[in-house]
């Protein structure tokens, strides 16, 4: 793996080795064994031209507790506020000859745009409504820890798809792993060829609670939305989208429910659903940091060296 720039790049045998190692990262983690000498001597820059709380700081995490030195560089506080592009930023620091850079960003297509000037192997923490592919990475190893496998599992994501680059990875990922990807919400969230991603539309909630097997969650992306008001009010939303109590009495009786975060209480779920049994959502963000483990490893050529100290 040279870099991870979209969920397309991820087989399922790649799939099944990433979801197998992050198992034991995880045992490990639990048991308190947080201190690795994976990537002493390898350098991971984390460069966030967006906010974001769980995938900086599981990268950062992930990088520390392998011993890499970490360097976090925001765009705010950077010579990007002084016009430097962003090809002349990644240049720079890849002359400082780091391993890996992380790049979250705006625009669909920055981690392409910028590969090709590098050395360095680039992730893609998220890029406009592109791809977020370690975010589908730990969705599937959440859902793959509960049901074993997807094979033949019908998956429903609720919300703003059209902006969602979680909703395009994940959909690409959990098909890969051979689940049946179903959409729905409002509308104006709604793609219009929902065949180019390969999933199905559903019409209402009594369609999604009869079939699925896993509900995942997704945040109404107000920063993507140009200041268009796509839909009357937030509490509108809720009442006729909002996963609640009564809705999660209707879904299958082993069904689960996740969110990549971060979520809107009260808007796409409230207390009920984060608090319920059925709720994945904390595993996730446990799951996210011993999969981006796994994966700067790989990237490194250290994932020998990792198998063997997490034992
Ligand atoms: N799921 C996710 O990407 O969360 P952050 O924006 O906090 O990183």
């Amino acid at each position: 793996m040279e870099h991870l720039i979209s969920a397309e790049e991820i087989s399922r045998e790649r799939f099944y080795e990433i979801y197998r190692l992050s198992r034991k990262v995880k045992k490990a983690l639990k048991e308190d064994r947080k201190k690795f000498s994976v990537l002493r001597g390898k350098c991971v820059v984390n460069l966030f031209f967006e906010p974001s709380t769980r995938t900086r700081s599981s990268f950062e995490k992930a990088g520390k507790f392998l011993s890499a030195d970490v360097i976090n560089i925001t765009a705010s506080a950077s010579s990007l506020k002084k016009g430097e592009s962003l090809i002349d930023t990644l240049k720079n620091l890849d002359m400082m000859h780091p391993d890996v850079i992380v790049l979250r960003h705006p625009c669909e297509g920055a981690c392409y745009t910028v590969k090709r000037f590098i050395n360095a192997s680039i992730v893609n923490a998220g890029d406009g409504r592109h791809q977020h592919p370690t975010q589908a990475l730990l969705d599937a190893v959440t859902l793959t820890e509960y049901f074993e496998n997807l094979e033949g599992k019908k998956i429903a994501i609720i919300g703003d798809i059209v902006n969602s680059r979680v909703a395009r990875s994940d959909a690409i990922l959990f098909k890969t792993l051979g689940a049946e990807v179903f959409v729905y919400g409002p509308s104006p969230y709604m793609p219009r060829f929902p065949e180019a991603i390969g999933v199905k539309k559903l019409s209402s909630f009594e369609e999604v609670a009869e079939i699925s097997d896993a509900v995942v969650l997704l945040r109404i992306q107000l920063e993507r939305q140009n200041a268009r008001k796509t839909f009357p009010s937030l509490r509108e939303y809720a009442e006729l989208y909002g996963m609640n109590k009564k809705r999660l009495s209707m879904l299958k009786k082993d069904a689960v429910v996740l969110h990549p975060g971060p979520f809107n209480r009260g808007v796409e779920l409230n207390n009920d659903v984060v608090m319920s049994e059925k709720s994945l959502i904390f595993n996730q963000v446990e799951t996210g940091l011993a999969v981006r483990m796994v994966v700067l490893s790989l990237l490194c050529r250290r994932k020998e060296r990792l198998e063997e100290e997490v034992q």
